[in-house]
């Protein structure tokens, strides 16, 4: 069933491109439907930006051209997945570790299609442990300030991300307020990504083929 409704959002995010596009590409089972889904439109668009070494695979062997955001400028689109989806359509991401390349195409797109199965969707967000990637030499430091803000941090131990850093989850937090936690984390030195998607949220969300 969650899978047949990752393919279903995979392929009614494809309503939201046009032709000649840039479309900003996310990380994950549903993105790969997606992709799989864009492979048929490729020779209408000029191409995608990736937000992970693993999209980036499975876009080369369709053939879809990889573009360099910094060569782009900003996007019209960003589609990607999410762990936790609540009502005010802000997420919990980074489940697969792609979180920062994920919020910096994210934040780079003027509208962002989240494409979920229904099993993502809460009501307060936290029941998913929250990503956060730090620089390696603040795992420590990362955890105990996690632990003052009522957090139970675990290392993700063995998992190094595309950006060569490592992650933390964070367990027991009921995420009441997304926007001020995702803002007070942001101040805590060696923290590079948090995994919550609240000030730059989705604009869209799909459950299956259906909007939110
Ligand atoms: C990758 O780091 C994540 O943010 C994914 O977007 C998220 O984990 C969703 O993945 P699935 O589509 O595989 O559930």
């Amino acid at each position: 069933m969650s899978s047949n409704e990752k393919r279903l959002a995979g392929e009614a995010a494809l309503r939201y491109v046009e032709d000649g596009m840039i479309v900003g590409v996310g990380t994950g089972s549903t993105v790969a439907y997606f992709i799989d889904a864009l492979a048929d439109i490729k020779d209408r668009i000029q191409g995608v930006v990736s937000s992970s070494e693993q999209s980036t695979a499975q876009l080369a062997r369709h053939g879809i051209p990889v573009l360099d955001l910094n060569a782009t400028g900003p996007l019209a689109l960003y589609v990607d997945g999410a762990d936790e989806c609540d009502p005010q359509r802000c997420l919990i991401k980074g489940g697969g570790a792609a979180l920062t390349r994920e919020k910096i195409v994210a934040e780079a797109s003027a509208k962002f299609v989240c494409i979920i199965d229904s099993g993502k969707c809460v009501d307060v967000l936290g029941k998913f442990p929250l990503p956060i990637e730090v620089i390696p030499m603040a795992r420590s430091l990362v955890g105990r300030e996690v632990v003052k803000l009522g957090g139970q941090p675990v290392w993700r131990d063995g998992v190094v991300t595309d950006n060569g850093n490592w992650v933390i989850d964070v367990h027991g937090w009921r995420i009441a307020d997304p926007v001020g936690l995702e803002r007070q984390l942001n101040q805590i030195p060696g923290i590079v990504t948090v995994g919550l998607f609240a000030r730059r949220r989705a604009d869209v969300v799909l459950v299956g083929d259906r909007v939110l």
